[in-house]
Order: C-alpha cells, then structure tokens, then sequence
C-alpha cells in the first residue's frame, strides 16, 4: 500500500516499510527502509543533523543542516554539494552537466507502470509511486518509480530531455538509496563450472562494487546482492536483498560514509557507457528489486523467492510443474542419430521421464563445436525422418519433445556466416575475437533479429516442441550502450518467438550460469545453473543462488560419476538428493547404466513426482547443520523436505544433532529417511564378510551381483514432536567401521539423506 501525507511517502507492507520525504529545498530525504512503521513517525525516523558538520558545502549558509553531503537520499545530484558517489551522469557534448533534482510532484497508479523500451518487468505490482523531479537550471525531468509488489519494491528511473540540444547519458542507476548503519556484502560471483560462490566484503569506507562488463549478467558477478546488519544469521537480524530485472552489464555499489550513511546504488553499469539523449527522448533503467526482512537471510530469501514465482516467471508458467527432463548432452555430446536417441529415450521414459531434449548437434554441419552455428536446417543423417518425425516417435513412447538452440552466436564455418559475414559483430581494424570457434551475431541490426525469429520459429513450427534450451556460450566484445542495445534486441527477439507460445518451457542456459537473472527469468521459468553437476560443487551453486532465486527456476541434473567436471566419485544417492532441490533432470548415457542403478534413477524420479510441488514450490531454507554437512529444507502445507549433505567424513564419526524448521512445536510428525540404496560393490573387500559364503571381492560373481543387487541402506521411520525435531534429533549413525548395518547410513564420502516430515494425523 502507498501514503502519502505532507511530503512523505510511504509504501507499507506487512513486513516492511519504506519512507521518504521531499523536504522543504526538494531534495528526496530517505526516511526509513525495514520493520513496518507507521507515517506519523517520519519526524522520529528523520535523522537530526543538529547545526551540521564542518566544511559543509549547502545552498544556505545560515542552515549547514541543509549539507546535501551528510543527507540521506533517494537520488543523488552531480557537483551540487553531495560528494559521495553520484547515481548519474549527463553531459552536453564534452561538458559534464552539474545536476540537482529538486522535487516537483507525484502520481500514484493502481498496478504497474509500465517500461516504453523493450525492457523486460516484473508484472502484477499492486500500486505504483511516480514522483517528479526536477533540475532548476536544466531543461531534464527525472521521475522516480516505485512499484508495491507486497513481499518487495521495485524502483528505476527515466530521464527525460526536454531541451533542444542532443545530451548524451553516460550513468543512471535504476536506484540508490542511503541507509543507516553498518553492513556487510554478500555478492555472488564465479566463472565457468563455477557460478555464484558466496563472498562476503564489510562495507567501509572504500567503494565496493559488483560489476560485470562482459556484456551479460555474467558468471563472474550475479546482479542480485545483499547488505545483511550485525549479527544477522539465516534465521535473525536485518538482511537487504537486491537484484536487477536485466541480462547486461550491471554496476552496484555500496559504500560507507564518514557520518555512517551507507550509499547503495544498482543499474547498467556506467564502463564505457555514452547512450545518445535526444531532444524530447527518455532514457528508462530497467526495473531494480530493493527488499527487506528482519528475520534473517532466509526471510530475505522468502520475498525474494515470492517475488520471483509470483511476478516474474511468465504467467502461464507461474507455479505450473516442471517436467522431468532427459537431456542428451553430456551422454552423447555430438555423437547421435535417431536410433540411439530413441533407444536413449525408451530408456528415459521407463524411468519415468516426461521430456526428452535434444541438445547440441542437431542441425545442419554441426559435428562439433566448430561448425555449423547459424544454419538451423535438420542433420538428415543423424534425423532423417526430421524434427517432426523424430517429435512423433517420442510422443509414442509418451514423452513430450524440446531442443536446444544456440540463435545468438554463429560459426564463421557455417553457411549464415558466408552469406551474410556482416551480421556478426566485428571490431573495425581489429582481428575478430572467437570465443568456442563463435561469433556473436549484431541484435542490434533488425535484419539479425529477423532472420533469428524466422529461422527459430520455422523450426518451433516444424515439429510439436514443448521446450526450448536457448543458449548462449561466449562473452561479447561491445561495450557500453553497444552491449545494452543488443540486451535490448535480445529480449526483442524472445518476446517475438515466446509470447505466441507461453506453453513451450524455456530454458535459458549459456555455458551454464553465464546469464543467471531476473530479465532472463522474464522469458525463461528456469535456467540451466551450471555445467558443473557434480553434487559438492551444486551444495555451492544452487545454495549460492538460493540466496536469491526459487529452487523452481534451477535445472538441476543428474550427470555420471566421476564427474566430467571434477572427476570426483559421488553416490547416485547424493547427486538426485541435490538436484531434488531444482527443476529435476537426468544427463547421462542410461546405457551405461547398471540394472541396480537404473533401478535407483526410477525410485529417484517416482520420489520426486510424489513430492514435486513441495520441492519446485515449498518454502525453502538453509538449516543449521553440524560441521562439514550442509542442511536444506523445503516446506509445503503437505510436509516438510529436510536434506542433509556431508563432505568428507571422518573414522568413526562423532555424535550429531539435525535440525528442521517451521514446524508445529507441539504437533507430531512421522519422519522417514528416503529409502536408498547401495552397490554391493561400495564396500570393496569388505564384501567378502557379508557374503555366507566365500567369494573374491574382484571375480566375476561379484562383479555381476555389483550391478544387479542392492543393499538397503539408512532406514529411519520415526514420530516426535516439532519441538524435538526443531531443537536437534540425533540421526541414524553413520558407517564407523564395524559392520554393515541396514538402519546406519553407510555411504562413506558425499552421503546425504532426505528426511520426509509429516503431520501425524490424530495428534493434536
Ligand atoms: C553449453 C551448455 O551449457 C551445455 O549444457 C550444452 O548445451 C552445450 N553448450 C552444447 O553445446
């Protein structure tokens, strides 16, 4: 809900509150941002800058209290007295222009104001603040959007040049805001095979900055941050979210003042940046996404979660399920036809997949990764019945058909590339630079998105494709407002193909989580995280993310042991455990299968269907978990999904406690470890002691009961109360070197278990 009374704004939630106020020389004075408030506090909230500071700079020398410099804003001005980081920068040819927005008036809107410039949004917003502002010497409007989505705000800008001279815009951060107090930042950064690692930096007196200027969101620093108080943990004290609705180059920033103010901004990132102003043009930021919670980094995670399953997936995927996929990748890479594909996919639907995707290789040269980009006529070699007869061959086995596309970047060894060199962006003067033997193609050229839409809409039209993995595997060399207008054509091309067809799923991918974001999202309910499945590094990826985005917009697969990417042997049990907690897939070559584990990939699938909405939709948290192990939990209505992963474990390992969240403290609830399983041949030698009779743990007989038998292991079906399950229950003991035990948990290294926790009916 939005107020406003005397000049304060006031937009109110249950669980936030954020005030401002334009004060009597119009500057925007920030008030407050966290614990709901009411706006007869604003006098209270205001901070008192008594007879100001020394050496300040202000537009009255009577009243240093006015010093722009030790204000808390909501928008900062250029060479008018605040010294701290400026949120924008404009400029008349080669003259910086000083600038002071004063306040001039403000409208409120039911629902959402919406973008004019292609930008992707949020949709579904309840009201919308747009307040005025304006520069006494120069002919520029700037108008301030704030937009109540309940669980969060979003702000951004628009500039609006009302002179007769061309300006150029060379920053202008979507927000920026002042708040009180000490923080730290956690940023969410990585590369290939190695997205969103945690970082936490204090925020003092020097910048911090999370930046990329790749030309996408990147790998390298994910656009969503969070500036948590003293003391906050997962489950208390004060934690800011903040994220971008953008796939660009994006800038933040955060930085502590003198007097204690911490400035925080966020938008396009301003390297390189010169974005042409015309007379009468508006420059639009894209939407940023500002949230509070005083209940910790989990509670920050919950509003941000809402925010993104609510008003930020497409509609006709907004809490819809998302199927079960087999993806063909890392089991056959470029080495398919039709009849392994198929003998692939029977394999896929006996194990209770609902989607086949065919990825990389399908169409025209494209053997390798060297040729063949751009040219999206079928392989009639690999498909010669083509994409439709191919679609209808998995349809009567029952599974839904997607395919892989790579529309943004060519192969200069690709028929596209010779006939039309000039669509791929170039550097005049300069060698091309070839990222994985590709070029990018130019989106900002009309023809380019034409012949993308044509090109990738004939082939959706072709064949009945459910799903779509749009991917995307280089950095770009533009820079600048160069790199935005392509981010502009880019989702200019997705609205094109997509919006005809909200049913097809898309995901988006680029060498993984290259482009993990909110302006993605827009388009795509999910994104392929990571190239790397191996589990222990997922523990990281998708807890990293889960910072900031739901567990049902992850693709997270099952891949072979030892992984491709870390060569590390992990159970099967373990990696489903880990990619339960996404949008569930297989990517393997289920012929390589053991009988015994592709029995357990079946129990895996069955297990994830039955408590599907719970782990794509359920209220998720990290637990507390004892030394070395990690804790997830998702909650539904239905029951509570607790999974506990462990790294390396020591001989005979110690005494533990695990703990859940958010239950009844005086219900009881029945809890059942997920029955796993293990290979006879887990136990090596030590086989030989199970066995009745005497066996050679290398022979032949051992070898073939290694793929056909399993051992049952980890058994836990027990009751207690909330309260117990909430303080620490001691779990089944793990495997301490005295003998195999059906009801311990024997898996050695990279264990885990998912503890299914229901009510039990009839306790009250
Ligand atoms: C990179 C993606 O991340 C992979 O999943 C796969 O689709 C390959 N591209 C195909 O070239």
């Amino acid at each position: 809900m939005i107020e406003v009374q005397n000049g304060v704004f006031h937009l109110r939630e249950s669980g936030w509150s954020y005030l401002f106020r334009a004060t009597e020389r119009g500057l925007l004075e920030h008030l407050h941002f966290g614990a709901p408030v009411s706006i007869q506090d604003a006098p209270a909230l205001a901070v008192k800058p008594g007879m100001g500071w020394g050496m300040a700079v202000t537009p009255d020398e009577a009243d240093g209290a006015l010093c722009p410099d030790t204000l808390p804003l909501e928008w900062s001005g250029a060479g008018r007295g605040d010294y701290r980081e400026s949120s924008m920068e404009v400029w008349d040819g080669d003259v910086p222009l000083p600038a002071e927005f004063r306040y001039a008036d403000y409208q409120i809107f039911e629902g959402t104001a919406r973008l004019q410039s292609g930008l992707p949004q949020a949709g579904g917003g309840l009201q919308t603040l747009a307040v005025t502002l304006r520069d006494g010497a120069l002919p520029l409007t700037l108008t301030l959007y704030y937009t109540d989505f309940g669980g969060v705000l979003t702000r951004r800008a628009a500039l609006k040049n009302e002179s007769h001279r061309t300006l150029t815009v060379r920053k202008c951060m979507s927000w920026c805001v002042d708040l009180v107090g000490e923080y730290q930042l956690t940023t969410f950064d990585g590369g290939w095979i190695g997205e969103a690692r945690r970082h936490v930096t204090p925020v003092e007196a020097a910048r911090v900055v999370n930046e990329s200027t790749t030309g996408f969101s990147s790998n390298r620093h994910n656009p969503g941050f969070l500036l948590a108080g003293k003391g906050a943990g997962e489950d208390c004290g004060d934690v800011y979210g903040f994220n971008l609705v953008y796939s660009g180059n994006h800038y933040a920033s955060a930085q502590r003042s003198f007097q204690g103010l911490t400035r925080v901004m966020q938008g396009v990132s301003p390297a390189l940046f010169c974005a042409v102003l015309a007379p009468g043009g508006t420059f639009e930021t894209p939407e940023g996404v500002l949230a509070y919670s005083g209940a910790g980094f989990n509670g920050l995670s919950a509003a941000m979660h809402g925010f993104v399953n609510g008003h930020i997936i497409p509609p006709a995927w907004r809490y819809r399920p998302r199927p079960v996929l087999f993806n063909d990748w890392e089991g056959c890479m470029f080495d398919f036809d039709q009849r392994r594909l198929l003998e692939l996919a029977g394999r896929a639907k006996k194990q209770g997949a609902e989607l086949f995707v065919l990825d990389d290789g399908w169409f025209g040269a494209r053997n390798s990764d060297r040729a063949g980009l751009g040219d999206y006529g079928v392989n009639e070699k690999k498909l010669p019945e083509g994409l439709g007869g191919f679609a209808g061959k998995l349809a009567g086995l029952g599974l839904n058909f997607g395919l892989w596309f790579e529309p943004e970047a060519v192969n200069p060894d690709s028929g596209l590339y010779r006939a039309h060199p000039d669509w791929a962006i170039h550097q005049p003067g300069r060698s091309d630079l070839l990222s994985r033997h590709e070029l990018l193609l130019d989106l900002r050229k009309e023809a380019v998105r034409d012949y993308i839409v044509d090109s990738v809409t004939e082939v959706l039209n072709s064949a009945d494709i459910r799903y779509v993995k749009w991917d995307m595997n280089r950095q770009s060399v533009l820079t600048g407002a160069a790199a935005h207008e392509y981010i502009l054509g880019l989702y200019d091309v997705l609205r094109r193909i997509f919006a005809p067809r909200p049913d097809i799923l898309l995901e988006s991918c680029s060498s993984g989580g290259n482009r993990f974001d909110l302006g993605m999202l827009c388009f795509s309910p999910q994104i392929w995280c990571s190239d790397n499945t191996d589990p222990m590094e997922r523990l990281q990826i998708q807890g990293g993310l889960s910072y900031l985005y739901p567990q049902s917009c992850m693709g997270a697969h099952v891949s072979a042991a030892p992984h491709a990417q870390t060569l590390r042997a992990t159970p099967l049990s373990t990696r489903g455990n880990v990619s339960f907690f996404g949008a569930l897939g297989y990517e393997l070559d289920l012929k390589a299968l053991r009988p015994v584990e592709a029995r357990e990939i079946k129990a895996q699938i069955a297990f994830y269907k039955a408590h599907r909405d719970t782990f794509q939709f359920g209220a998720f948290s990290r637990l507390p978990a004892p030394e070395g192990w990690t804790g997830w939990q998702v909650r539904s209505e239905r029951e509570t999904l607790a999974g506990f992963f462990r790294g390396l474990v020591p001989a005979a390992p110690g005494i533990v406690k695990l703990r859940v969240s958010g239950l009844d403290n005086n219900r009881r609830y029945r809890v059942r470890a997920r029955p796993q399983t293990l290979r006879v041949g887990d136990f090596g030698n030590l086989v030989k002691y199970l066995s009745p009779v005497r066996v050679n743990p290398d022979g032949p007989l051992l070898r073939a009961a290694d793929g056909l038998y399993a051992l049952p292991d980890g058994r836990e079906d027990f009751t207690a109360t909330g309260a117990a399950l909430m303080a620490g229950f001691a779990p089944a003991a793990l495997f301490t070197g005295t003998g195999y035990d059906k009801n311990s948990h024997n898996q050695g290294d990279f264990g885990s278990e998912i503890y299914v926790i229901s009510e039990e009916r009839g306790h009250d």
